[in-house]
């Protein structure tokens, strides 16, 4: 397994790969994996000649810097996983090789959909992560890219930069891996007291309830909005940021769900945010 530190090498050894007929298979992450991101290694790994993750921890997507501090990082770790799942390149630049001028004057605007949702908590969060992703589509050419559904805001606004800049990646999404109790796999559940950790499955019950009035016949958003308020309501624990059912094609909200919809949610458990999402059964 290669690991490179620089735009310029990652470059010439994807083309060197294209140009002898291999496909590129490509995961970006932030690091500190964990089995959702093993589970897109591995399709990648198994879809594709040559499998590249890229670990960066992108500090334009950070709106606190105490949040970007706290960020975990295990280079050494996830590069004995890597190996393990027979990845042939990691691509682990530093902020200096990303940014070499520091924060870029130009970026990529995430339109209306980056100000919505994840967008409004969190001000220049996704026009920060289109920024880190052109970047790293670029770095990697052309490819498969594997992104995680259970950032459906962020996979909506990577396929839209991709159609609409026209970048030659073909974008694939996989399922959210979740721990036992339901609640999802991320970085973040490190951070929570025990008691929030046991409150956070309150985020995948209510998406459930969500999903079991839909798979019932319930039409009305607004009564599926509200069951899953008073699910995460009823949490000592929990503070609710959002919960809403969007059109799985142009993700906004919808009153009556008559097509693919997907319910997410997002809450606080201390100083901790954190975002989970379900399609809803079509009944
Ligand atoms: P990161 O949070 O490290 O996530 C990397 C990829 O793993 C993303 O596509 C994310 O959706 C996916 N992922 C995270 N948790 C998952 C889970 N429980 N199940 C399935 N997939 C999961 O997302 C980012 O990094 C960054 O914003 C990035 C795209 C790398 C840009 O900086």
């Amino acid at each position: 397994m290669e690991v490179i530190r620089t735009v310029a090498t990652t470059l010439a050894s994807c083309d060197e790969a294209r140009s002898n007929g291999k496909s590129i298979g490509f995961v970006p992450t932030m690091g500190s994996f964990h089995d959702g991101h093993l589970s897109l290694i591995r399709r990648a790994r198994s879809e594709r000649d040559v499998a590249i993750v890229s670990i960066f921890v992108n500090p334009l997507q950070f709106g606190d810097p105490a949040d970007l501090a706290a960020y975990p990082r295990n280079e050494e770790r996830d590069l004995t996983i890597a190996r393990e799942l027979n990845v042939d390149v990691v691509f682990a630049p530093s902020a200096e090789e990303m940014y070499p001028q520091g924060r870029p004057d130009v970026a990529v605007d995430p339109g209306p959909l980056g100000e919505r949702l994840e967008g409004a908590s969190r001000p220049g969060h996704f026009r920060g992560v289109l920024t880190a992703v052109a970047k790293l589509f670029h770095a990697v050419g052309a490819c498969r890219a594997y992104f995680g559904e259970k950032d459906a805001q962020q996979l909506a606004l990577v396929r839209r930069m991709v159609a609409d800049l026209s970048f030659p990646v073909d974008v694939v999404s996989s399922p959210t891996v979740r721990e036992a109790d339901g609640v999802a796999m991320s970085s973040r559940n490190a951070r929570l007291t025990p008691d929030q950790r046991e409150a956070a499955g309150c985020l995948f019950l209510a998406l459930s309830e969500a999903a079991e009035l839909a798979n019932a016949g319930e039409r009305d958003a607004a009564k599926l909005v509200a069951a899953m308020a008073r699910e995460i309501g009823a949490t000592p624990e929990a503070r609710l940021d959002y919960a809403v059912v969007v059109d799985e094609a142009t993700f906004t909200e919808v009153r009556e769900i008559r097509t693919a919809a997907r319910a997410l949610v997002a809450a606080l458990f201390g100083q901790t945010r954190l975002i989970d999402n379900l399609l809803l059964p079509t009944a």
